[in-house]
């Protein structure tokens, strides 16, 4: 599927494949990493672990407990949205997760990713609940969760080591009667 930006360039948005190139998916977390955005990991990643990232992620898929959309511009990948369907009991419980390119980000592309992916989640698992967190002064993804309808739940205080200050891990769920 394609997609406009605000600013007229297009992306295109679709699944994660086995035969995406290991390399541009390392360098898009490697420079989310770098720019200490507000995504969980802090250690830079190697082509190797990647490797078996990619693997594993694609195993997942094929079990039915994860959906990958991923985003890409001129073939690089700038964003990924995931969705992880909890185990055993929690299996009617999905986790979302986010993160973009600064390269694209302010232009509309979170909110599609996720709208799509939402989509996608209550078609294919009818889920209970849909949740996600964030880390406390993530203002941009706290903002565009409530935008679509996600409210907060509960709160870990001083849960996230964010480069040596103690923030709270938000967590918010999603208002499943709402239709996009
Ligand atoms: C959070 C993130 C996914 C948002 O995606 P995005 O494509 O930039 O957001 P959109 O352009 O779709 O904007 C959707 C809404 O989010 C909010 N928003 C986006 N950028 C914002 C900013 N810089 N400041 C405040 N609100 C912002 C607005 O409410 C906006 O709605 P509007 O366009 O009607 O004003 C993106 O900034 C990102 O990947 N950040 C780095 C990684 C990260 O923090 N991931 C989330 C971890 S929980």
């Amino acid at each position: 599927m394609e997609f406009v930006l605000k600013d007229g360039r297009i992306v295109e948005i679709r699944p994660l494949q086995p035969t995406d190139d290991v390399f541009d998916l390392c360098r898009f977390i490697n420079e989310l990493i770098e720019e200490k955005s507000y995504i969980a990991m802090n250690e830079k990643i190697t082509p190797e672990s990647e490797a078996k990232w990619l693997e594993n992620q694609i195993d997942k898929m094929r079990h039915d407990e994860l959906i990958d959309f991923r985003a890409f511009l001129d073939g690089r990948c700038v964003g990924g949205a995931e969705a992880r369907r909890g185990k055993w009991k929690e299996r009617d419980n999905v986790e979302l997760g986010i993160a973009l390119s600064k390269e694209v980000r302010g232009q509309g592309l979170g909110r599609k990713l996720l709208m799509e992916l939402i989509k996608e989640v209550k078609k294919k698992w009818k889920p209970k609940h849909i949740y996600l967190s964030v880390t406390e002064g993530n203002e941009p993804a706290k903002k565009l969760y409530e935008g679509l309808g996600f409210k907060e739940f509960a709160r870990f205080p001083e849960w996230v080591n964010h480069y040596g200050v103690y923030k709270d891990r938000i967590w918010m769920e999603f208002a499943i009667q709402k239709n996009f």
